[in-house]
């Protein structure tokens, strides 16, 4: 039996007041995803229950019960409110996948402050370009992670507390640096709350564009009304599930699925911080009997990859629900899926923006493998054609999708960037920025993206952040980055890169290249290959033209080039 009952009998007179009505939240009222996802669950009289298992990257173990995690984030507010940390101050999370990271997420948001999670492989240019643009006033992160911060703290004159989780204490501190052992902390059992409401702002996600800077993605404490249904009715969250959502916090599937929706529902969900291995992850399903498990498709992938023995070693029976999100889910997965593990896992579409799963296959409903699936209940969503921005005739056609606005979790606005928010707009429609066609049952068939960032592995890298990397190397004169197929990652980033006088091509400049780029960017954005040349394609105005290097690397047709420079 599953939550949805029957996806048609839901999107029959659905409304949001359902999952209010469900949290016992009235309209008006106070609303705090803290308290939500700790203090609630207590109430309900499920102190004691696990909510999070977490292993590290030496097997090492920790448990916390829903009151350890309500009375530790009870400590984190406290210390962060001791630090002066004021309601909608900006405090990033910079840490591994540690407990820290998803206590500290909830601490946060008990004090009204907004989280801004960061992924930790993230290089002193990414960090910066984001405090920058949040005006940071605390970071809380690990000692590992510490230099990153120190190398640009001069820059940062609003960054005022750097807060260390796991502090040597026979070392001295450096200049801002605060010690904070989350476990054996004061951890108050009666906590004030910040009396938080539906628009208060919660979460403060960077996500990546075509041109300029990322976009700090905001969202609420309303988001949650989104967040928790979606979460039971999609990954179908019930009591007993023991759940593993694979995600980074530092993304958004990892704290809307990875946090909110799952402990908002009262389950068990186990974090496994360590590096991918098939063998290690089938191991982690055995050993806590993981029920429900949320994915991506390039993780499933690589599994496919690693070959079906290895499956057979281990006994993955507990397995009910598999749900994956971020790139497209190619019919070979999800076919392959229903095969070794006899559970097809069913795509989700969504994105940072929307803050919950917009378009998705629902337990009980005929899955159509290379398909999405259909709209959650309470979300309009159509395909746009591209030159009139109104909706087509019939089904079949590829244009623009589109979500009328509306629902819970929709951004509020892009930090300090509504000319970019207001862009995203089109006719009373939200555009995502992706290409699909609908079939006449009414499924979303993913087409593409409708802009030239590019989705490794399921993450956004943006050409415009790793062009600007690279031209800050000695050697770099102009750089055009575009991505190339990859049966892994589905792309990977490439760049063209023309050197300045002096500097030849060689196998070691390539490298240091890449390295310098990872540095300063991250890991996921540096370039897999890098092609030396004489000259970009650009038009007469002086514009790369990235479109025709894109068409090389698929094999596509270059199509009109006679705005090229050099035609
Ligand atoms: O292009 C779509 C792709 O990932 C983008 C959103 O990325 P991000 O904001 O980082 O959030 C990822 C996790 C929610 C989308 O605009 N994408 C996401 N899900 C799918 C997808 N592409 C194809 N199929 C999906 N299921």
């Amino acid at each position: 039996m599953f939550n949805i009952i029957s996806y048609d009998e839901r999107i029959k007179n659905f409304d949001w007041s359902i999952s209010e009505k469900e949290l016992d939240y009235q309209p008006g009222n106070v609303i705090n995803i803290g308290w939500y996802c700790s203090d609630r669950i207590c109430e309900l009289g499920k102190a004691d229950k696990p909510a999070l298992i977490w292993e590290g990257s030496q097997g090492q173990e920790k448990r916390y019960t829903y009151n350890e995690l309500r009375l530790t984030s009870n400590g984190v507010g406290q210390f962060l409110r001791n630090l002066g940390i004021q309601p909608e101050d900006r405090v990033c999370l910079f840490m591994d996948k540690i407990p820290e990271l998803y206590i500290g997420f909830l601490g946060v948001l008990k004090i009204g402050a907004i989280v801004q999670p960061l992924f930790s492989a993230f290089g002193d240019e990414s960090l910066i370009v984001r405090l920058d643009n949040a005006q940071t006033t605390a970071i809380i992160t690990q000692r590992k992670h510490a230099p990153k911060v120190m190398k640009i703290i001069d820059k940062m004159p609003y960054l005022k507390h750097i807060i260390i989780v796991d502090a040597d204490p026979s070392k001295p501190l450096g200049e801002r640096q605060v010690a904070f052992d989350m476990d054996n902390a004061v951890k108050p059992d009666n906590f004030e709350i910040h009396p938080t409401k539906a628009e208060s702002p919660s979460v403060l996600h960077y996500t990546s564009g075509t041109t300029g800077q990322p976009k700090g993605v905001k969202h609420v404490h309303y988001s949650l009304i989104s967040q928790y249904l979606t979460a039971k009715w999609v990954l179908d969250l019930k009591d007993s599930d023991i759940y593993w959502c694979t995600a980074d916090p530092g993304w958004v599937t990892g704290t809307s699925y990875g946090i909110i929706g799952a402990f908002s529902n009262g389950v068990t969900q186990c974090v496994l911080d360590s590096g991918f291995s098939a063998e290690n992850w089938y191991r982690f399903i055995e050993k806590h009997r993981i029920s429900m498990w949320y994915s991506a498709p390039t993780a499933i992938r690589s599994l496919m990859k690693a070959g079906d023995e290895v499956i057979k070693k281990f006994d993955l029976s507990s397995l009910r629900h598999l749900a994956s999100v971020g790139e497209p889910l190619n019919s070979e997965a999800v076919i392959w899926s229903e095969k070794v593990f006899g559970k097809a896992f069913l795509d989700t579409y969504w994105q940072t923006e929307t803050g919950s799963i917009m378009i998705s296959n629902y337990p009980g409903m005929k899955i159509k493998p290379g398909s999405m699936g259909k709209p959650f209940p309470g979300i309009t969503a159509t395909v746009l054609d591209a030159d009139t921005y109104e909706p087509f005739d019939g089904p079949g056609r590829i244009g623009l999708i589109a979500i009328k606005p509306g629902w819970p979790s929709m951004m509020r606005t892009y930090w300090r960037n509504e000319e970019t928010y207001n862009k995203k707009f089109r006719n009373g429609w939200y555009l995502p920025g992706d290409r699909s066609s609908i079939d006449p049952e009414g499924y979303f068939w993913f087409v593409g993206r409708d802009d030239d960032v590019i989705n490794t592995g399921g993450h956004l890298v943006s050409p415009f952040e790793v062009e600007s990397a690279l031209l800050e190397h000695p050697a770099v004169a102009e750089s055009a980055v575009v991505s190339k197929p990859d049966f892994v990652n589905m792309e990977v980033v490439k760049a063209f890169v023309t050197l300045k006088p002096g500097f030849v091509g060689s196998k070691d400049l390539d490298l240091e290249i890449m390295n310098f780029v990872r540095k300063k960017l991250s890991p996921l954005a540096m370039p897999q290959e890098i092609e030396f040349i004489d000259n970009l394609p650009k038009t007469r105005s002086g514009k790369i033209m990235r479109r025709i290097l894109h068409a090389k690397e698929w094999g596509e047709e270059i199509g009109d080039t006679s705005t090229l420079e050099n035609d």
